[in-house]
C-alpha cells in the first residue's frame, strides 16, 4: 500500500496563552498543499523502516514508525510491517511533514487493522498536535491543541509559493519564546495581498511569527527579502521557518519561485489539495 502524504500550510495561526496541559490552545486555518512525501507500508517477516532522501530518523523514533506501533497497540495486531518513506517535505519547517507521514500511515493501516475513524483520530492526537489534521486534510479550522479539526469548504482560486530558509526552528522553543514575549499577536496580511476567497474572514496572521523572529532574526530578514522580490506580503507557516505568499495561479507561483535567487533549503510552487493523504493506485 502506497500513499502520498501532503504538507500543510497554516494560512492563519491564532495562539492563546498556555493551558494547564502545557499546550497553547489555538485557532488555525490549515490547508493541505501538493508538496508530498511518499509512504509505503507492506506486510513483512520482520519490522523495517527506511527513509530515502531525508534528514529524518530511519528508526523507531520516526513519527510514522510511532504511528505503526500505536496502530498495532490499539488493534492488538502485532504483524511485522515494513515502512518506506521517501521525503520531499523539508523537516523542521512548519510544513507538518512528520505529521503528514504519520497521518498517512494511520490512514493506510486503519482498514486492515479494524480501526474506525474515531480511534484513528485518537491515535493521531496521541502522536502530535498536527497529526489529527493530516488524517483529514484539505481546508479545515483547527482548534484545541490541534485535535479539533472541522473541515470546511475547499478554498480555490490561488496557489502558494513556499520558500524554506536554510535553518530550522524548534517548535517548543518558539512557543516558549511566545510566552516569554507575553503572547504577541502577528500582523494580518492586508486584504489587498489576499486571494478574494480569504478576504473579510478571520485575520490571516501567524501569532508565532514575532516569537520566531525574536529567536532567530534571519526569519525576519528572509521574509523582508522575499517581500521585496515578490512585491506582496509574505507569511510564515507553523513555527517556521518556511515562508509563503499567495499567487492567483500555479504558473504565477512558479514564476515567483524562479525569481528567487537566494540559497534556500527548498523553494516550491504548490497547489491546494483537498485531502491530507491519498492512495497511489499503481
Ligand atoms: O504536539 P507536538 O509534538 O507537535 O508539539 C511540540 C511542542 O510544541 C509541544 O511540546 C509544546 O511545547 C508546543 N506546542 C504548544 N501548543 C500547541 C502545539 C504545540 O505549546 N498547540
Amino acid at each position: 500500500m502506497k500513499a502520498l502524504a501532503f504538507a500543510k500550510v497554516n494560512l492563519a495561526l491564532i495562539v492563546h496563552p498556555r493551558a494547564a496541559d502545557g499546550f497553547h490552545p489555538l485557532r488555525g486555518l490549515f490547508q493541505s498543499v501538493s508538496l508530498a512525501d511518499t509512504i509505503e507500508v507492506l506486510p513483512a517477516t520482520a519490522d523495517e523502516i527506511t527513509v530515502s532522501n531525508g534528514e529524518v530518523p530511519s528508526d523507531e523514533t520516526n513519527l510514522a514508525w510511532r504511528a505503526v506501533e500505536a496502530v498495532r497497540r490499539a488493534s492488538r495486531d502485532s504483524r511485522a510491517i515494513s515502512l518506506h518513506i521517501s521525503k520531499m517535505i523539508p523537516s523542521g519547517a512548519g510544513l507538518g511533514g512528520g505529521s503528514a507521514d504519520a497521518g498517512a500511515t494511520i490512514g493506510l493501516l486503519a482498514p486492515d487493522h479494524g480501526i474506525d475513524d474515531e480511534l484513528a483520530l485518537e491515535i493521531a492526537a496521541s502522536l502530535g498536535s498536527d497529526v489529527p489534521f493530516s488524517l483529514t486534510g484539505g481546508t479545515a479550522l483547527v482548534r484545541g491543541r490541534g485535535e479539533m479539526v472541522d473541515p470546511i469548504e475547499p478554498l480555490t482560486g490561488f496557489s502558494l509559493a513556499i520558500v524554506v530558509p536554510p535553518f530550522s526552528l524548534s517548535t517548543p522553543d518558539v512557543f516558549s519564546e511566545w510566552d516569554r514575549l507575553g503572547g504577541p499577536v502577528g500582523t494580518a496580511v492586508p486584504d489587498g495581498d489576499l486571494p478574494t476567497v480569504l478576504r473579510g474572514r478571520e485575520p490571516i496572521r501567524n501569532d508565532l511569527f514575532p516569537a520566531a523572529v525574536s529567536l532567530d532574526r534571519r526569519v525576519g530578514e528572509w521574509r523582508d527579502q522575499l517581500m521585496s522580490v515578490w512585491g506582496t506580503s509574505v507569511a510564515m507557516t507553523g513555527s517556521g521557518s518556511a515562508l509563503f505568499a499567495f499567487f492567483p495561479s500555479f504558473d504565477e507561483a512558479r514564476g515567483a519561485i524562479e525569481a528567487v535567487d537566494i540559497p534556500a533549503r527548498a523553494a516550491e510552487p504548490v497547489e491546494l489539495v483537498d485531502r491530507g493523504w491519498t492512495n497511489c493506485h499503481e
